[in-house]
C-alpha cells in the first residue's frame, strides 16, 4: 500500500487543519452558542432520500449527564476526553422499530457526513473533535436507553486543543485511492 506522511496542501485550511488531539484545554468550556451551532451544521448535512437518520446525546463537565456518560469510557479515552469540554454521542437510526429490517442502508453513512460537517463547524469556531469508539457500547445503551431502532455508534470529543498536530500523518496515497479497488489487467 501506498503510503504518504507529507503534510496536507493545496485543500481548504478548515481541513488541512483539522486533527484529533489526544490533549484538551479543561479550562476552556463549549457555551450553548457553540453547541447550538454544532449541532446546526450536523442538521445540515445530506442523507438518503434526506432521511436524516442520525440522533445525539451532549454532555458538559459540570452537567449531571457527563458523569452518567464518563463512568462508561475506556480507560484509553478516559485519559483526554474527560478534559473536553463537550462529549457527544452519535446515534443512528439504522433499524425499523422494534424489527431488524434496516430503516435505511445509508443510515451509518449519512451519520458520518453529519458528524463530518459538525467536525468542520467545529474547526470553524477554533474547536477540534476527536471522534471514538473507545468506550463501553453496551453500558452506555443500557445508561441512556435509546429508542428502539436507535443504535449508538461513536462518540465525540470537542473543545479547545492543548496541542499541536503532529508532523508527521500517516494517510494513503491517492494513487493508492484510486487503484486499491482494483485488480489491474496483466
Ligand atoms: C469512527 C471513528 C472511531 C475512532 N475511534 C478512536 C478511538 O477509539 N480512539 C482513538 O484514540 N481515536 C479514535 N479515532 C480517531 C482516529 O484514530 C483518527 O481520526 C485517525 O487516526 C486520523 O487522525 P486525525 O483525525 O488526527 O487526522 C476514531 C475515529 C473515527 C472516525
Amino acid at each position: 500500500m501506498q503510503r504518504d506522511h507529507e503534510p496536507p496542501v493545496g485543500i481548504h485550511p478548515l481541513l488541512a487543519g483539522r486533527f484529533s488531539p489526544y490533549r484538551f484545554d479543561p479550562s476552556a468550556g463549549v457555551d450553548d452558542d457553540c453547541l447550538g451551532l454544532l449541532l446546526e451544521a450536523a442538521r445540515w448535512a445530506p442523507s438518503a432520500g434526506n432521511s436524516q437518520p442520525w440522533g445525539f446525546f451532549t454532555s458538559r463537565p459540570g452537567e449531571p449527564e457527563h458523569e452518567r456518560v464518563v463512568r462508561h469510557l475506556a480507560p484509553s479515552s478516559a485519559r483526554w476526553a474527560t478534559d473536553a469540554g463537550l462529549l457527544v454521542v452519535t446515534l443512528t437510526h439504522r433499524h425499523v422499530d422494534e424489527t431488524q429490517l434496516l430503516y435505511s442502508e445509508f443510515a451509518d453513512y449519512d451519520l458520518g457526513q453529519a458528524v463530518a460537517h459538525m467536525t468542520v463547524q467545529a474547526q470553524a469556531m477554533g474547536l477540534a473533535a476527536h471522534q471514538f469508539r473507545a468506550f463501553d457500547l453496551e453500558g452506555l445503551t443500557k445508561e441512556l436507553s435509546p429508542n428502539p431502532g436507535w443504535a449508538i455508534v461513536s462518540m465525540i470529543a470537542l473543545g479547545k486543543a492543548a496541542e499541536v498536530p503532529s508532523e508527521r500523518r500517516d494517510r494513503r496515497s491517492v494513487a493508492d485511492l484510486l487503484s486499491a479497488p482494483w485488480t489491474l489487467p496483466e
